[in-house]
């Protein structure tokens, strides 16, 4: 990301200045605009349409999650993000009216096969949300939970090992090894967050699914969970939506931008912030809508 580029967060615009179009004014490319291959897939995904009833929420998208990388899904408030993300672990099976089509892959396997066991896909996929929702359960036992029902460990110290090593890796060990009895729901809002990402590691997952992990947490927080993710990345394929285009520039290698259901344009991070190929997603990076 070069210095000279100047990005609007469209959170603090929405305040600061009046928009000066209106998402529905806009025209939509037929297609997809840049290359939607990652060049060591973890998961693909081609052709995915989610409809609610009637109601078409996205519409035709076709992405790939790449090994070792993170790729953050942008756009504005609606446009389908965090559907899309959930269709990754099938998260919209918990949704009645929620039907996904197209082909989504994992490693291969095609995650709506009726063979798919669903649990064990949510731990290959694993979602860190908004909120940080540990367990009403104690900081060791937020993370043991997956190990232990996913048969992980063989005995009580090979599950204390998983449990110190995901704190490690979460970046929450040193701050919490003198209390793993203690509720995890005592920890701050960012300790809580670094808490249900070791959860989440803790099973070993391929991808890790983030929908906005920062929105709820104040800037130091903020910056402790982003270098979490960087470190990530040299282990797992991520995926993160965020309302922030300076988080998008910082954490992410690829950046895709959303607009009323369709993937209007994906491509390297800087090409999109320097040089977007679409006026929509220019438009959107500059705050003249969000
Ligand atoms: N459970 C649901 N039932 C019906 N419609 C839904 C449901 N969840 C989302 N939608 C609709 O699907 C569309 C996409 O919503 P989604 O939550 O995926 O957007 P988003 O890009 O994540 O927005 P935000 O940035 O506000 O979180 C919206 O029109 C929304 O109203
Ligand atoms: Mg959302």
């Amino acid at each position: 990301m070069s210095e000279a580029t100047t990005l609007t967060d469209p959170i603090i615009s929405a305040h600061s200045r009046v928009p000066e179009m209106s998402i529905a004014d806009v025209e939509l490319p037929k297609e997809t605009v840049g290359d939607i291959t990652a060049d060591h897939p973890t998961m693909t995904t081609r052709n995915v349409d989610v409809f609610y009833a009637d109601k078409h929420a996205i519409i035709d998208v076709s992405l790939d999650i790449g090994r070792n990388e993170v790729v953050a899904m942008i756009g504005p408030s609606g446009c389908g993000k965090s559907t899309f993300l959930r269709c990754l672990n099938r998260m919209n099976d918990t949704i009645d009216i929620c039907r996904v089509t197209g082909d989504i892959k994992l490693e291969g396997d095609d995650i709506y096969s009726k063979d798919m066991d669903v649990v064990l896909l949510r731990a290959r996929v694993g979602m860190v949300f908004q909120k940080p929702n540990p367990f009403p359960k104690s900081i060791f036992e937020n993370v043991a939970y997956g190990p232990r029902i996913h048969g992980l460990a063989r005995d009580k110290t090979e599950l204390e090992e998983i449990v110190h090593q995901s704190l490690e890796r979460a970046g929450l060990l040193n701050e919490v090894k003198d209390r793993l009895d203690q509720p995890g729901t005592g920890l701050s809002g960012g300790q809580q967050q670094r808490l249900c990402i070791a959860r989440t590691i803790a099973v070993n997952p391929d991808v890790i699914l983030m929908d906005e992990p920062c929105s709820a947490l104040d800037p130091i927080a903020t910056a402790r969970i982003e270098d979490l993710i960087d470190e990530l990345k040299q282990n797992y394929s991520i995926a993160i939506v965020t309302h922030s285009m300076q988080q998008a520039a910082r954490v992410s290698q690829r950046t895709a931008y959303f607009h009323l259901g369709h993937l209007v344009e994906v491509g390297a991070t800087d090409q999109i912030f320097t040089n977007p190929r679409t006026k929509l997603t220019e438009d959107y990076i500059t705050g003249r809508f969000g």
